[in-house]
């Protein structure tokens, strides 16, 4: 993947120290990859056929980049193909030259309901951190973000992305595949910072909030999405093994102790925009992802329970101001 267009614009908005790390850890990152699936997924990207797609959408549910009349059908089953070797498609919908990849998440119903609660993101530096394969990036482009950075340390999204910023080489959006432990500890100056799905994930909530809250402008936002535990009565679940069949899930938190540990980090106008349960129109086994999801998750007497008794995924979006 060719950086330089990143690395230009961290130092255009004086970012040129991160720049110049980041660069240093993306090299050391590809030469001592050892992770045994990358040569085929590499060679894999590498032979999608050289294609100018006629159309792209940003906005719709599922991103559309090119049509089925921009290849010949041969064309469109080879590429079909090859990106169904690069499951399991978590997060999506996408449509690529007439192919819709009808992933696990239909995640346009959580955009749906962060967009139009969030900052405008016209012109705006974004970060968003455990980005997955990149599908909310393609939303916030769509919203006229200036340019997206995403972190996330899987190497299969990344390589999903990679098919589709093969297509669309001057998308103002990139993805490192690193983990946030891999920012510096001196401020960046993003605008917009989203973390998603992610600070459950980490052993220590506030530390994460507080990475989170150093790479933010003075005025930056912060969109964070948790699972949660809808009930005053319990103000955090550390559960005891998995959740939901999750594995590394630490705490969840209910709504006020996710609003303290945002408070502590340093935040400030904290506002919740949303709570919803998750349900199977929104995570559900597709073709394009054949293993297990939300209903294997749950007690199959009590849709309320996961399998292991705890209260059933609820997830809340929360913004806050640095
Ligand atoms: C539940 S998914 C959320 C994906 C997406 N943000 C969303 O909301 O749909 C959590 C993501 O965090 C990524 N992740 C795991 N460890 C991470 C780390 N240390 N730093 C950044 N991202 C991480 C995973 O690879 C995964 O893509």
């Amino acid at each position: 993947m060719d950086y330089e267009s990143l690395f230009a614009m961290l130092s255009e908005h004086g970012m040129e120290s991160w720049s110049t790390l980041l660069k240093k850890q993306l090299d050391d990152y590809f030469i001592s990859i050892n992770h045994g699936d990358y040569p085929r997924w590499k060679e894999l990207i590498e032979t999608l056929p050289d294609l100018t797609p006629s159309k792209i959408d940003f906005n719709s549910a599922s991103i559309v980049i090119g049509t089925d009349n921009d290849c010949s059908t041969e064309q469109q089953a080879f590429i079909s193909q090859k990106l169904k070797s690069l499951m399991p498609w978590r997060k999506g919908p996408f449509n690529l030259f007439g192919i819709n990849i009808d992933a696990e998440w239909q995640s346009n119903l959580k955009w749906d309901r962060l967009k139009d609660q969030i900052e405008p993101l016209n012109d705006k530096l974004i970060l968003d951190i455990g980005c997955g394969n990149g599908y909310y990036g393609w939303r916030m482009l769509g919203q006229g973000a200036g340019y997206v950075v995403g972190f996330d340390p899987t190497l299969l999204f990344y390589m999903q992305f990679s098919a589709f910023k093969k297509y669309l080489p001057d998308a103002a959006i990139d993805i490192v595949p690193l983990g946030i432990q891999s920012l510096p500890r001196y401020p960046l100056c993003f605008d917009t910072v989203f973390s998603m799905g992610v600070i459950y994930h980490r052993r220590d909530p506030v530390e994460h909030l507080q990475q989170l809250i150093n790479c933010l402008n003075p005025d930056g936002q912060l969109v964070l999405e948790s699972l949660i535990i809808d009930s005053n009565d319990t103000d955090v679940l550390e559960p005891d093994g998995r959740y939901a069949k999750m594995n590394n899930v630490w705490a969840i938190p209910n709504v006020n102790t996710l609003t303290s540990w945002v408070k502590d980090a340093g935040f400030q106008d904290i506002r919740i925009i949303d709570v919803t349960k998750t349900g199977p129109d929104e995570q559900r086994v597709t073709e394009w992802m054949q293993f297990e999801s939300l209903a294997d998750y749950l007690d199959g007497k009590d849709e309320n329970k996961t399998i292991e008794g705890y209260p059933a995924p609820v997830r809340a979006i929360l913004v806050a101001y640095k």
